[in-house]
């Protein structure tokens, strides 16, 4: 297949551009660089021996995407591309909605325009809210999230879901990602933000490299066996093949399909610090700090759907993950 990948130069998008050229496919990557560098296709290239197409265009130009289009075949769609920063969205709502729903709505609009039917879109846990038991199902009702970032989620779903019903023959697969770590086993794509990291994995590799001085665990009075909260870590080349799993049930059905991508097991973050430790033969140093605004105590992911529907199961380990984070961590940044 030609896939079109938005946000293929990003952390999830450039490791799944890995896992699609290996596969035989065709990528084509439109990704405007606001998060990401660009070596990151020199990377690419030098792990797959192919080099992608490569537009750097902001997604919601839809002149852009209009000649994308006209110079590539595009089978289907993979939707990377957006702002994805929790914190950042509650303080610039207006830059989170604009981004993330007009590039999926000018994407929308340019595939009606070329009669392009196939959509896989990054959605996330988030979008259960804070209000449904775990582990968390397709089919639960309440969709809803807790900050501006989660809300372009559930609106986008929203969207797709309306966009299907009236357009029966076009398929979009929803698929909720629940916590993303890992590198790829090269070292060289990895999760690499601009600045102080948000989220715990990048955190933990810059504290290793010496980069930042010691890591504060947000809480340790949740009620959960040893205090601190728990998710599902899921290694990036598990989440990368979920999409190609994904397209495949694409290419052959219509409609719009919610599927969680996740372990279906909870770890807190004082296993994970020690899992890393173990992994890598180091001491992290860290400290206990207060519960972070908005944190849910746990949640993980039913994971049974994507198994019956895609065929898909993650299969690397907490270690796996903890070893490739720093093997890619270590050397980040030079
Ligand atoms: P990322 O920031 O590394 O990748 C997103 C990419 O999109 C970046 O390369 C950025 O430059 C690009 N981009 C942003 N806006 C754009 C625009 N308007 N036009 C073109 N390119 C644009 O993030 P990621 O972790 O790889 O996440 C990818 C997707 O998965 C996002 O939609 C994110 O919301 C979603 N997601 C991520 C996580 C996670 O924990 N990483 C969890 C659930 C869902
Ligand atoms: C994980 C755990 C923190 C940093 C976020 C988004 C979610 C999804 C994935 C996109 C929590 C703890 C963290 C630190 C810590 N993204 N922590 N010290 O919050 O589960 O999910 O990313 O859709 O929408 O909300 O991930 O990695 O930030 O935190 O103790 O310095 O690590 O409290 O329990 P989170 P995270």
């Amino acid at each position: 297949m030609n896939v079109l990948v938005t946000g293929g130069a990003g952390y999830i998008g450039s490791h799944t551009v890995v896992e699609l050229l290996n596969a035989g496919h065709n990528a084509i990557i439109v990704d405007d660089l606001s998060n990401a560098k660009a070596d990151v296709i020199d990377r690419i290239e030098t792990i797959t021996g192919k080099r992608p197409v490569f537009y750097k265009l902001d997604c919601k130009d839809k002149d852009g995407l209009r000649k994308v289009f006209s110079e590539n075949q595009v089978d289907a769609i993979i939707h990377f591309a957006a702002f994805k920063a929790v914190g950042e969205s509650v303080k610039k709502p207006l830059q989170y909605y604009r981004n993330n729903l007009d590039s999926a709505m000018a994407m929308l609009e340019v595939m009606e325009e070329f009669g392009c039917k196939k959509f896989v879109f990054s959605s996330s846990a988030t979008v259960y809210g804070p209000n449904n038991p775990h582990p968390y199902k397709e089919e639960m009702k309440a969709i809803e999230s807790s900050s501006p970032y989660g809300w372009t989620k559930v609106m986008i779903e929203r969207i797709l879901t309306d966009y299907c019903t009236a357009h029966p023959d076009f398929c979009a697969i929803l698929l909720r990602y629940f916590n993303p770590i890992g590198a790829h086993e090269s070292g060289l794509l990895g999760d690499d933000p601009n600045g102080i990291p948000n989220n715990l994995m990048p955190y933990i590799g810059r504290v290793a490299a010496g980069q930042l001085e010691k890591l504060t665990i947000f809480g340790d009075d949740y009620p959960t066996p040893d205090g601190t909260c728990q998710r599902d870590y899921l290694h990036v080349v598990d989440l990368a093949v979920g999409h190609l799993k994904a397209l495949e049930y694409a290419e052959n059905h219509e409609g719009v399909e919610a599927i969680n991508l996740g372990t279906g097991n909870g770890i807190s973050v004082l296993e994970l610090v020690h899992a890393f430790e173990t992994a890598n033969d180091m001491k992290l140093p860290y400290v206990i700090g207060p519960r972070r605004d908005g944190d849910l105590p746990a949640f993980w992911a039913d994971a049974g759907k994507a198994k019956t529907l895609l065929g898909w199961e993650a299969t690397h380990t907490v270690e796996d993950m903890c070893r490739s984070s720093w093997n890619f961590a270590k050397n980040a940044g030079k």
